[in-house]
């Protein structure tokens, strides 16, 4: 893949100095990074949960933040999304969904992450009566926001819930009409096991056609089979996950081959038991293997941490070095959304040390 001089420059560079733990965490902390999978409602912290609660005199199952947390104690996917689904109860108006992107979007100023693509789940509001206009004013006011006061960029993924029909995911897409100025692609999360890419096929065509751009979550719990489904089924642009493509050398090969991106959440997938420790991920494997792997938080206030905790964690259980520290935020900018133009002008801007 390289060239004699350019091997000779990559081994130079990662031998040039050996950073330590600390090193390498304050190092990534303050490199400019991009977030390509995250939900939204999965950023709602225990406070701001609580204070909705009490603003609309709702009842939760928890008397305090604290016991939040410790009901955080996932065994699956499926027994974190009841409590994600029940979290995400308390946002029911406009300031709501307004305080919950803002939070997040000072988080990425806090971390320096410049660029954003995010991911909301419309069927899981519109399904309690909560309305387009309603979700969407108050995102779209956060992100504005933030684009003024300090330069935010960020970029919305409107995700169906697999768990649902196909016809609700294309009523979903109708229902999003007047605001598809605002959505740069579709996604497909919720429980995987048992819903497979397939059931989604037409209302991904749909999607394709009015221009919006494809991911999905397959291989988080799913087989590599619902990768492939998601690659030609769906014709998606990145894969959401897709760890267990390890499991599949064809699907490997495929993947170092077409350089769909993975959307990796090494946090996420602990907390989930994905990977029983953080010492067993194989994000390093695929990385290695020359697969387009990114990182991300997925859903930080329920996981304990946002992207800088991930990249830590990644340093503080595994033989990462900075060159493969570098790749990974480098491979964020390239599998993003963002302007051809604006991808250059950032790997510039990290590839200056
Ligand atoms: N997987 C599937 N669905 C989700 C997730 C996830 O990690 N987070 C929020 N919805
Ligand atoms: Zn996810």
């Amino acid at each position: 893949m390289f060239g004699c001089a350019e091997v000779v420059y990559q081994l130079l560079k990662r031998g040039a100095r050996k950073m330590n733990k600390n090193e390498l965490k304050q190092w990534v902390s303050a490199l400019p990074k991009v977030e390509l999978h995250l939900h939204i409602e999965g950023s709602l912290e225990p406070g701001l949960m609580m204070a909705l609660a009490d603003k609309h005199q709702l009842v939760l199952p928890y008397s305090s933040i604290e016991e939040v947390r410790s009901a955080y104690n996932f065994t699956d996917l499926q027994s974190f999304l009841n409590l994600y689904y029940l979290g995400a109860s308390v946002l029911i108006d406009e300031d709501d969904f307004y305080q919950l992107m803002w939070a997040y979007l000072c988080k990425c100023r806090e971390e320096n992450t410049v660029h954003v693509e995010i991911m909301f789940d419309p069927q899981t509001h519109t399904e309690r009566g909560i309305g387009f206009s309603v979700f969407m004013a108050g995102f779209t006011r956060a992100i504005k926001q933030a684009e003024q006061e300090w330069g935010q960029s960020c970029l919305l993924i409107m995700s169906f819930l697999r768990h649902l029909s196909e016809q609700s995911a294309i009523d979903t897409l109708d229902s999003a009409t007047p605001f598809l100025s605002d959505i740069v692609a579709v996604g497909l999360d919720s429980g995987e096991l048992g819903n497979p890419p397939e059931k989604f096929t037409q209302v991904f065509e749909m999607a394709g056609q009015l221009g919006l751009k494809r991911v999905a979550h397959a291989g988080e719990e799913g087989p590599p089979e619902y990768i492939w489904g998601a690659l030609n089924a769906l014709d998606v642009h990145r894969i959401d996950h897709g760890v267990r493509s390890i499991e599949d050398p064809d699907l490997i090969a495929h993947l170092i081959d077409s350089q769909h991106p993975l959307t990796v959440c090494p946090l996420s997938n602990t907390k989930l038991k994905v990977f029983e420790h953080m010492q067993e991920h194989n994000i390093l494997e695929l990385l290695d293997l020359g697969l387009m792997v990114t990182v991300n938080a997925d859903d930080p206030s329920y996981f304990g941490g946002y992207l800088n905790d991930n990249y830590h964690a990644l340093i503080e259980h595994l033989p990462i070095d900075k060159y493969q520290l570098r790749q990974l935020v480098e491979n964020s900018f390239k599998a993003s959304f963002m302007s051809e133009k604006s991808k250059q002008r950032w790997l510039e801007n990290i590839n200056t040390d």
